[in-house]
């Protein structure tokens, strides 16, 4: 065999998690709650106001997510807002973001530090972490060394790390051939997980050079919802095992109707087209009542 495909799921032989042969017990037992018997993963990321503040329709997180929780397969959050708004009582695993310390306003978005400790994540019970790496930054050995000492940190604790290949207010560096040295790097710096943008062209070099599952995130919202259909349709068909999308479900008219054509589209097959049908079902079931 050319290479390691990673485990499988016992309830899914077809749908290996790439990478995650040789871990141990626990770090397998909390991917598989992180990526779904189907080999596929929709998370919820409510981050933002890490270094964006009370970004629009996330002023009020929790009143945010309660509709949107049954079709997320992990929540993506920092710990304060953990406390502040998450029930105790949540099922959905929970990815804590552990890096920050910068702002929108402050002089460079890049120059983050670790923000919480190990003991800190355990007593979140947070399934996994993750944390921004800035390839190509003047913080770029900083935010490589963040992600080597949280890898570093969660191992012996068997939790798994997803990284995130920021890019800061630089969204012109989203290309295929940026993303993939990025990914690379935080795969060969221990990352489980990594996170990154989607570029039209050359996807597959992304996911291909990466031995880790890829994760999509959505970027600024889109014009469309039929924008975001195509291109995470697109990335999955290039081997991205799913998304961390946002904005372009939160910031939507209709957010359950995005969050649930969705998951749709990633977990039961749809395609674009179909996602969008769904949508227009949904949403008009809702109505305008329901528009935010
Ligand atoms: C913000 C993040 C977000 O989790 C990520 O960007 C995904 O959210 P969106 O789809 O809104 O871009 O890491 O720092």
């Amino acid at each position: 065999m050319a290479c390691d495909p990673g485990v499988t799921h016992p309830m899914s032989p077809q749908t290996p998690i790439k990478g995650a042969s040789h871990l141990g017990w626990g770090m397998k037992n909390r991917l598989m709650r992180l990526i779904r018997p189907d080999g596929r993963c929709f998370y919820l990321p409510i981050d933002h106001g890490y270094f964006l503040g009370p970004t629009r329709c996330l002023e009020r997180p929790g009143e945010t997510i309660r509709p949107l929780l049954p079709w997320a397969d992990a929540l993506f959050v920092t710990r304060g807002v953990l406390r502040a708004a998450v029930p105790p009582d949540v099922s959905t695993p929970i990815i804590l973001r552990v890096s920050g310390g910068t702002s929108i306003a402050g002089h460079d978005l890049a120059d983050e530090t670790l923000v919480a400790s190990i003991e800190e994540i355990i007593r979140c019970n947070a399934t996994a972490v993750g944390v921004s790496i800035f390839v190509g930054s003047d913080y770029e050995k900083q935010t490589l060394k963040n992600l080597a000492d949280i890898v570093s940190m969660c191992q012996p604790y068997e939790i798994p790390v997803m990284a995130v290949t920021a890019v800061g207010k630089e969204l012109e560096k989203r290309t295929a051939k940026y993303l993939a040295l990025a990914c690379r790097i935080a795969a060969e710096l221990g990352a489980n997980v990594v996170k990154t943008y989607y570029a039209s062209e050359d996807f597959e070099k992304v996911t291909e050079g990466c031995p880790v599952p890829v994760v999509i995130a959505g970027g600024p919202k889109c014009e469309t919802q039929r924008e975001v259909f195509d291109f995470v349709y697109d990335g999955l068909q290039r081997g991205a095992t799913g998304v961390n999308l946002g904005r372009n479900v939160w910031q939507d008219p209709h957010p359950v109707a995005m969050m649930r054509s969705l998951h749709a589209l990633i977990h039961d097959g749809l395609r674009p087209d179909e996602a969008a049908a769904l949508y227009g079902e949904l949403a008009s079931s809702e109505g305008p009542e329901a528009s935010g």
